[in-house]
């Protein structure tokens, strides 16, 4: 650290980059045990559950992405549709965002329905060709609004891959925070930060020795009331929990630092915690505490173990970690 000049103030430290939308499974309440497995040197970060992006933003924040190559990857053609026309084009997004909070301020729900049917599920089925949707700032806009003021925050389609969330109860809901939706862009705009629409599976190929890779699957339910998978269309079941693991093994083996969160459900724990080829590469298995967020009834959010899988060697101490379950 430089010390300021006598007299002279210290710059205060830019504000923390959050994630830009609210998401199934966002990880930022896990951050402080998160942070204790974070290497100090690694050539380049991998995220091929990219979601709101909650470990990237944690990273970029503390400065510890600066001149790093980072590889960000989801399956989600509309979170990485949005992300990429609020890194290139953020001032038409604001623009859009702010019109789009003044019709909410006049009528909330009913102009929440006319945004979601009338202007956004059309202009996305416009817009899609071949698996991906080519987002403009007036869509990335509308998802924002959307993902802001529908209820949960939740991202769900229904069969015929229709945005069809209900409108949330907020009272003063945030839509445009114009500061930090410019912060959110220039993180992405790095030189060295790549954001891809590609299956996880990529990860084999584009991991290197040395990387760093943080892996955020859809969770494994721990019971039948707690599935949620809608992410997607596509689904997310033990065949691809076990693809994961293989290559969570594979990327060990190689001399990646990795860091994997998942449930507690037996399945998980059968893959994991003391599975012999999982124990030979180095993943060890830690049970954390958390707090369920995505659950409609509110008696389904309380506290639960998750499990932060790795290879890499734990800090003595992290400012925030409240220990271990
Ligand atoms: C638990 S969320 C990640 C949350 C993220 N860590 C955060 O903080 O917001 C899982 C993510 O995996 C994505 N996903 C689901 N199936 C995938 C696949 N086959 N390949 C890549 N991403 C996938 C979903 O779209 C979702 O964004």
């Amino acid at each position: 650290m430089i010390a300021a000049s006598p007299g002279v103030p210290a710059a205060a430290p830019p504000p923390p980059v959050r994630p830009l939308l609210k998401w199934a499974g966002g990880k930022r309440q896990l951050l402080p045990h998160i942070r204790r497995f974070v290497p100090d040197h690694f050539p380049r970060y991998l995220e091929p559950f990219f979601g709101s992006g909650a470990v990237f933003f944690d990273l970029h924040s503390r400065g510890l992405l600066a001149g790093r190559p980072a590889i960000l990857l989801d399956i989600n053609a509309d979170l990485v549709g949005c992300y990429g026309a609020v890194r290139d084009e953020p001032e038409a997004v604001i623009a859009a965002l702010r019109r789009l909070a003044r019709g909410h301020a006049q009528a909330p729900e009913a102009h929440y329905y006319r945004v979601r049917d009338g202007r956004f599920n059309p202009a996305r089925e416009k817009r899609r060709h071949d698996g991906t949707i080519a987002y403009t700032p007036a869509l990335a806009a509308m998802l924002i609004y959307l993902n802001r003021t529908g209820f949960n925050g939740l991202f769900r389609v229904n069969r015929q891959g229709r945005f069809n969330v209900p409108a949330g109860r907020y009272a003063r809901p945030a839509i445009c925070d114009a500061d930090h939706l410019r912060r959110v862009s220039a993180a992405l705009r790095g030189p060295h930060v790549r954001l891809a629409l590609t299956s996880f599976d990529a990860v084999e190929t584009l991991a290197q020795a040395g990387d760093f890779v943080y892996l955020d699957p859809p969770y494994v339910p721990v019971s039948r009331t707690a599935h949620f998978t809608a992410y997607t269309p596509c689904p997310f079941g033990p065949a691809e929990q076990a693809r994961l693991q293989q290559i969570a093994i594979a990327l060990a083996r190689r001399g990646c630092g990795v860091l994997l969160s998942n449930s507690t459900a037996p399945d998980v724990a059968r893959l994991y915690d003391g599975h012999p080829e999982a124990v030979a590469a180095g993943l060890r298995a830690y049970r954390v505490p958390a707090r369920r967020a995505i659950n409609a009834r509110a008696t389904g959010r309380g506290p639960v173990a998750e499990y932060l899988i790795t290879n890499l060697p734990e800090r003595e101490t992290e400012p925030g970690a409240a220990g271990r379950c």
